[in-house]
């Protein structure tokens, strides 16, 4: 009995000593502490224990909330009659720890430090002001079940949505996918800008890696009424936890995939309003395109710890994600988006697109160029093939009166298998075959 004590308490001293020799701070000359280490600057991060660097108080910190966590589940389903394991938030906590361990390392980053702060453009700034200050008294209780992610048991986040405003999602997104597009080096494709989210007094939000497509991501600071800042706790590619602390009109863009991100300190004062806005990184804007018969996305490493753990949630394999949202299939993001699949003759995406959105295969520019104009241009015969197979006049005009032939010769080498391709099935050539001329 005595052995089994003593060597817990030894594996005990071990534990926190190996925890303990990987976290270092020091003193800044502004008189913060620099944490210098992966883990546990603020909260548990990849371990359930804290570097007892931290105290005692950060810890209990941690452990009340995953108590409390675990009572305010177990209550929500007594109250629907279900019930519940007593640790069910502890173990949610533990797939919350795993991905912050193992997704960082398991995907791509696209820019050297992962985070950096900046201003919303003022224009769109003043957009989402005015709609906050209009809309904020219809907010509602964004979830409607617990998660360890966030304490909603003592203060639950409420949500102004934005569905009723497309106009306005899509302003926010035209403007912030070039800013995003410029610092990843990146074609994204929009994932989700869902609204404006309120905390409010004592929130904590757990630090954690977004779930992917969720990849890169901006977050504005519209409104707040605090009483001390509270500042977003990211641990950036360098392994250093950073404060960094936001004022209405700020915005932060970070890689959400691989830096983790929190506010594991209790917020002080009224509320704290956020606007989420999340990208899929699809192509780079210079360079090769990923590898079109791959079945993972581009961000994810190949044999990486995290790649089987992608395949399970995935069982289709990567499809671009606008598919999944039609939400965004007609809007002109959309359409820049499926321009350079087509442009990058990226076959097997397409043809996901086309399976659930037939009209796609019609859908014009205001040039009058449809798919098979960009593929023909692109010289991409596999794709002009599938895009005729989808029942696409062969000799589609556009406005000015060109068809695909056309473009094909003005835009290739007159050898290039595309242009053999259309005079073997007969395409007609209307003569103008001069860039200027189309
Ligand atoms: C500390 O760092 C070493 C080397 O980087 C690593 O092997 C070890 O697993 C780390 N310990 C903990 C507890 O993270
Ligand atoms: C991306 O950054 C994370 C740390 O944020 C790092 O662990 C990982 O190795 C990086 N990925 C690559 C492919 O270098
Ligand atoms: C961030 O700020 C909080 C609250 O002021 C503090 O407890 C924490 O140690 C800071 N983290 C870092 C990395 O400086
Ligand atoms: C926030 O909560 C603390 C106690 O947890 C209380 O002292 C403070 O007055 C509250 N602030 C506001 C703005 O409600």
């Amino acid at each position: 009995m005595l052995v089994i004590i003593i060597s817990g308490i030894l594996t005990t001293l071990l534990f926190f000593r190996s925890l303990d020799s990987n976290v270092t701070r020091k003193l800044s000359e502004d008189g913060s502490y620099i944490y210098t280490a992966f883990d546990s600057a603020s909260w548990a991060i990849t371990s359930r224990s804290l570097s007892p660097i931290l105290g005692i108080d950060k810890q209990s910190l941690y452990d009340n909330y995953v108590v409390q966590c675990n009572e305010a589940i177990t209550k929500e389903n007594d109250d629907k009659g279900k019930t519940t394991a007593p640790d069910v938030c502890t173990v949610m906590d533990e797939s919350r720890l795993k991905m912050n361990a193992n997704q960082p390392k398991s995907v791509f980053n696209y820019t050297k430090d992962g985070y950096t702060k900046t201003r919303v453009p003022s224009d769109l700034f003043d957009l989402i002001k005015e709609f906050f200050n209009k809309n904020r008294h219809l907010a509602k209780i964004e979830w409607q079940s617990h998660t360890v992610y966030h304490n909603a048991w003592i203060a639950p986040p409420t949500m102004v949505g934005l569905n009723k405003d497309k106009t306005l999602i899509n302003q926010i997104q035209e403007q912030i996918k070039p800013i995003l597009e410029e610092w990843t080096g990146q074609h994204l494709s929009p994932v989700s800008t869902y609204g404006i989210r309120m905390y409010h007094n004592g929130s904590i939000l757990a630090p954690h890696v977004d779930r992917m497509p969720l990849v890169a991501s901006v977050i504005i600071q519209v409104d707040q009424d605090v009483d001390e800042p509270w500042p977003l706790e990211v641990y950036g590619h360098d392994d250093k936890a950073t404060n960094i602390t936001m004022e209405p009109g700020d915005m932060v863009l970070y890689e959400s995939h691989s830096v983790i991100h929190g506010r594991p300190f209790p917020m002080i004062g009224n509320f704290f309003a956020n606007c989420f806005i999340h990208f899929e990184p699809y192509a780079p804007l210079e360079g090769e395109a990923h590898d079109p018969n791959s079945d993972i996305p581009p961000y994810i490493v190949k044999d990486s710890v995290w790649e089987n753990e992608w395949k399970i949630a995935n069982p289709d394999g990567w499809k671009f994600v606008s598919i999944v949202l039609p939400f965004f299939l007609c809007s002109k993001f959309y359409d820049d988006d499926f321009k350079t699949l087509v442009e990058y003759g990226n076959v097997i995406k397409v043809e996901a697109l086309f399976r659930d959105n037939p009209d796609l295969v019609h859908e014009k520019d205001e040039n009058g160029w449809t798919c098979i104009h960009e593929a023909s241009r692109g010289g991409h015969l596999e794709m002009v093939e599938l895009i005729l197979k989808h029942g696409v006049d062969k000799d589609l005009l556009t406005k000015t009166g060109v068809t695909p032939l056309n473009i094909a010769l003005a835009f290739l080498e007159v050898d290039h298998k595309l242009i053999e391709f259309f005079n073997d099935i007969g395409a007609k050539d209307i003569g103008r075959s001069k860039k200027q001329e189309l």
